[in-house]
């Protein structure tokens, strides 16, 4: 199902958006060297309960993952890219990580995610990847536009993931929002331009591009929920959930430190 928000939904929108970025902000703040994923995790609940939010996570049982979440945040470090299940581990300097947050705040949904390293001992490769994901995004949210199609977003995302040489995997990719966290349509991240949906005003989309090294396939932990890349290289995902308006895109869940 694909919802179209009217234009006095998109205030709860915008403060969805607003709510999941400043959780995924403090917890990036807070995030240092031997920082557990449970406590991110802790962090993260008791913040969307605080702010009178709903997780989307800790009962998620989709086809891909095995029961409920029963977490409320995803962190995947390293090799891990999508659905990072919270667990005993402490970070390590250098480890690249992701947080994505889905939360739903007074009926609506707001979902994204953002890759960082922790400490002072960031790898060259491990930035590039970030900053091509970044990019990526970028150039999705600056394809988004009433009358636009979706594989004008996908062509867009696609071409700056290759360009910068990384392979693209179409099993998992950006998605409608609104009422609930996954919705139609479905934004592959690599396309033909003028292909797909025709974008309007009250669209709510998650742009998501996520990559690995060296390879498209993914693999699941033991966890049953974590992915991976299939030949352990090192990821990176960027998300914002934007809202398409009368004259193009407006970004969501922008967190204060991308606002300058
Ligand atoms: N928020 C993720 C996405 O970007 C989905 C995570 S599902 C989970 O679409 F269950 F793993 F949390
Ligand atoms: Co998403």
């Amino acid at each position: 199902m694909i919802e179209i928000l009217s234009p006095s939904e998109l205030p709860r929108a915008r403060a969805a958006g607003a709510l999941v970025a400043d959780i995924l902000q403090t917890v990036r703040d807070r995030v240092t060297v031997g920082t557990n994923l449970l406590d991110i995790d802790r962090w993260t609940q008791e913040m969307i309960v605080a702010a009178g939010g709903v997780s989307c996570y800790v009962d998620y049982a989709p086809s891909f993952g095995r029961g409920p979440f029963g977490h409320y945040i995803c962190t995947s470090v390293n090799d891990a890219v999508l659905h990072g299940l919270p667990h005993d581990y402490r970070l390590a300097d250098g480890d690249l990580l992701t947080l994505d947050l889905a939360v739903s705040k007074d009926g609506l949904v707001a979902d994204s995610a953002v890759s960082f390293v922790v400490g002072g001992a960031a790898r060259p490769e491990d930035l590039a990847m970030i900053e091509a994901t970044e990019r990526a995004l970028a150039a999705g949210i600056a394809a988004a536009g009433p009358g636009a199609r979706i594989g004008d977003l996908s062509h867009a995302i696609g071409s700056v993931l290759a360009e910068a040489g990384y392979p693209v995997n179409t099993e998992f990719g950006g998605h409608g929002v609104g009422s609930t966290m996954h919705q139609d349509p479905h934004v592959a991240n690599t396309g033909r331009p003028g292909r797909g949906y025709r974008l309007r005003p009250g669209l709510l989309l998650a742009l998501e591009p996520w990559i690995m090294a060296d390879t498209d396939e993914l693999v699941t932990d033991a966890d049953g929920w974590t992915l991976r890349s299939a030949t352990g290289s090192r990821t990176a995902h960027s998300e914002h959930t934007i809202a398409i308006t009368e004259d193009g895109a407006e970004v969501l869940t922008l967190r204060r430190g991308d606002r300058g």
